[in-house]
């Protein structure tokens, strides 16, 4: 499949329906968008098939200082395939766990997490994997993630349904709930994008860039 005005193939993505939704795309395409510029490296934590690469790449973003990390070998190796149908080569993929990243102390300009938090069990996961991505990025550096929207009663009500039939966790949050996990390790949110319609409060989903409590904005 070739996405014919931006000429990205994805011809190579197994499971369309679970990487290639509407809301799913607009927040890496959203996310691609707050790393446009950036000076420094920039990590994708559970990058999966490689998906968001492919979005900078196609939005004409130097994608020279990317690299990814995914639990999933076989999601690595279907991003290997989907960046050579897209010509693209040089960026690194490391198996790895983003509860424990094998990634140095505030070494990473950008440390990114998209459509994953929500598949995790509790706040608790949510609060260890972002005080996690916390550690690696560097002074000034962000960490960028979404989550999704408890308001909306739309997502709400799928959640729900998920919970007492699906097989894997479904987690929607409020805003307030995310402040609070960022708080405990020393980090503020310092921009917030609804993603998905109908209404800014009850967008579908959040994009949140936070940084330092004491850093630049
Ligand atoms: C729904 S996919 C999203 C993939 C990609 N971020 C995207 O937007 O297309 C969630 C990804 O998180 C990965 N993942 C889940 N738990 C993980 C963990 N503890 N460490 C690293 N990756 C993890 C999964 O293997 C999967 O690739």
């Amino acid at each position: 499949m070739v996405n014919c005005c931006r000429s990205i193939d994805l011809g190579g993505v197994r499971r369309k329906k679970a990487f290639l939704g509407t809301l799913t795309s607009n927040i890496r395409e959203a996310a691609v968008r707050l790393t446009q510029g950036v000076n420094g490296r920039v990590l994708d934590v559970g990058c999966g098939n490689g998906l968001l690469f492919v979005e900078a790449k196609a939005s004409g973003i130097n994608h020279g200082g990317y690299l990814g990390l995914d639990s999933s070998w076989e999601l690595l190796l279907e991003a290997k395939e989907i960046f050579r149908d897209n010509h693209m080569s040089g960026i690194p993929l490391i198996q790895g766990d983003g509860f424990l990243l094998p990634i140095k102390n505030r070494s990473i300009a950008r440390v990114l997490c998209v459509n994953t938090l929500f598949n995790l069990k509790s706040k608790k996961e949510v609060m260890e994997f972002l005080k996690e991505m916390g550690r690696s990025c560097t002074d000034n550096g962000k960490i960028i993630f979404d989550f999704r929207n408890k308001h909306n009663p739309g997502i709400r009500l799928k959640y729900l349904w998920h919970s007492l039939w699906g097989n894997f966790p479904t987690r929607a949050y409020f805003i307030k709930e995310i402040k609070a996990i960022l708080e405990k390790f020393g980090f503020r949110i310092l921009r917030i994008v609804p993603v998905g319609k109908p209404h800014k409060l009850l967008a579908l989903a959040y994009l949140v860039e936070a940084g330092r409590a004491g850093s630049d904005p």
